[in-house]
């Protein structure tokens, strides 16, 4: 057997002998609810929830995606099937949050709108971010990343990613040195898709992830292939959290690798603007930067998925393309119909679908206490979907986002919310919105690998994996 197959035959036994223990307590959970706790799901209500909602989140991989799960979930649209789930708990358990007799872990799902703001709103205290199973994945590559940071360290780590990444700026001030790497790996990426005849994922990819070493670290390691197998691996670990043995060695050359080139500083990279922010001993910037490097990925599914959204819907392609015929050059730093549209590609298909907490002490409800160490969970896809709730649940609606949305209106939530927002939220609109715009000047994408992409009925799951274009130049 190899040690590949071993950690998955360990795994399952675990899993197995977690899940007989699981239910003898789930049975006895379910049976004693106190009067003045909050509602809690049914034994056979949860159950349905771990199939519907928990088990296709972990299978399709929480850290990396694996490609066959994702392909899986798309042919059976298992995001459809999730929303339903948590629309009929919804219905049938009114605002919640609701509990879930879970064995070892007290656990909530978030299930009305104003929950979500307060839940996002209030972290990291008493909501942290740093929930058991969120450090148990991450400590596979960041230990110290400010997501499962806690106190202290939490803000001072948060304030530099807030400061290099410049989290409240709309443009961030090295445009004039990133948009030129976007343009020159988007030739790249064109060249690649001209040669096969077709842009698939493949040669977007190889363009998209040089483009983010070169923006992180600069161009000495726009080749670095290592790097990216590194992450890779321990990426790969860590979808198994705590199930999966540390890999130690691969770690130590990993943060050597970043020390390396942030010690270079590379003019024109945000290595140069980390080694001019201010920071201590407990900083670690080369334990922010794998969140980095994890979190481009993400960036990539969404900008292709955004692409596929142009090139179903004309109209708006159409729109897309008057904006970036006003806006040459430099000025593609601040796109906001593209933007828009990139926000879209992410409500429609959240990147982090799971959006989790864990409660540091007691907190009061509307409909009781919920304990200290809950696990909280805001399941994104439930509020960007709710058909129930929203015209354009599963509508390409870009109008969504030319306004700043306030906590008066429904969470749509993508980069998530409140204290711990994605710091890079901004910094990830502009490249990509500045890459579609290279894509698609002068050319007319057409989806030639048949999803059914049916405006106004779009899918639960786009497998990101699976997308092939047609580039037509255009007359
Ligand atoms: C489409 C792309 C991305 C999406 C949708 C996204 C979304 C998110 C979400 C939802 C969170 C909150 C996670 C949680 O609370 O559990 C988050 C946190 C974070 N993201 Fe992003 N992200 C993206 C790309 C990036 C990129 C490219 C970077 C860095 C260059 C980045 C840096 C971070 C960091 C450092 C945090 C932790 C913030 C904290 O704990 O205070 N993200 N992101």
């Amino acid at each position: 057997m190899t040690k590949r197959n071993e950690n998955l035959a360990l795994a399952a036994g675990a899993l197995g002998l977690l899940g007989g223990y699981a239910l003898g307590r789930m049975v006895a959970a379910s049976r004693t609810q106190a009067p003045d706790t909050l509602p809690q799901a049914s034994l056979l209500d949860t159950v349905a929830l771990a199939v519907d909602v928990l088990a296709p989140t972990f299978a399709k991989g929480v850290i990396i995606r694996r490609p066959g799960a994702v392909a899986l979930a798309e042919q059976w649209q298992l995001d459809t099937r999730a929303v339903q789930r948590l629309q009929k708990l919804r219905n049938k358990y009114g605002q919640g949050p609701l509990m879930l007799p879970l064995p070892i872990r007290k656990q909530a799902v978030v299930l009305s709108p104003q929950h979500v703001y307060r839940v996002l709103n209030e972290s990291p205290e008493p909501f942290s971010p740093a929930s058991s199973e969120k450090r148990a994945a991450l400590s596979h590559f960041e230990p110290e990343g400010v997501l499962i940071s806690q106190g202290t360290l939490r803000t001072e780590r948060r304030q530099f990613n807030d400061a290099v990444l410049e989290s409240n700026q709309a443009v961030h001030h090295m445009a004039e040195r990133f948009l030129p790497i976007v343009d020159e790996e988007a030739a790249r990426i064109l060249a690649a898709a001209r040669a096969k005849g077709e842009l698939d994922w493949d040669a977007f990819a190889q363009g998209w992830y040089r483009l983010a070493r070169r923006v992180v670290f600069g161009d000495g390691a726009s080749d670095d292939q290592e790097l990216n197998d590194m992450t890779v691996a321990l990426r790969k670990a860590a979808n198994w959290a705590f199930l999966h043995p540390k890999k130690k060695a691969t770690q130590a050359r990993f943060f050597a690798r970043i020390q390396h080139y942030l010690e270079r500083a590379e003019p024109g990279s945000l290595a140069a603007v980390i080694a001019r922010t201010p920071q201590s001993a407990d900083t670690k910037p080369e334990q922010q930067v794998p969140q980095w490097l994890f979190a481009f990925d993400a960036a990539g599914m969404a900008t292709f998925r955004a692409l596929a959204l142009l090139a179903t819907h004309p109209e708006q392609a159409q729109e897309a393309r008057a904006e970036i015929c006003a806006k040459p050059g430099i000025e593609r730093k601040f796109l906001p119909f593209l933007r828009a549209t990139l926000l879209e590609a992410v409500r429609l298909w959240p990147t982090t679908p799971a959006i989790l907490r864990q409660t540091t002490r007691d907190t009061e409800w509307e409909g009781g206490t919920m304990p200290a160490r809950t696990g909280v969970l805001v399941f994104a896809p439930f509020f960007h979907r709710d058909d129930q709730r929203l015209a354009y649940a599963h509508r390409f609606t870009p109008a969504l986002w030319l306004h700043a949305r306030s906590d008066q209106e429904w969470p749509l939530v993508p980069f998530s919310a409140g204290p711990a927002v994605c710091p890079a939220r901004h910094l990830v609109q502009m490249l990509s919105s500045a890459l579609l715009a290279a894509l698609i000047d002068g050319r007319e994408p057409t989806l030639v690998s048949g999803q059914k992409m049916v405006p106004g009925r779009l899918p639960g799951t786009l497998n990101n994996y699976g997308l092939r274009f047609a580039l037509e130049t255009q007359g």
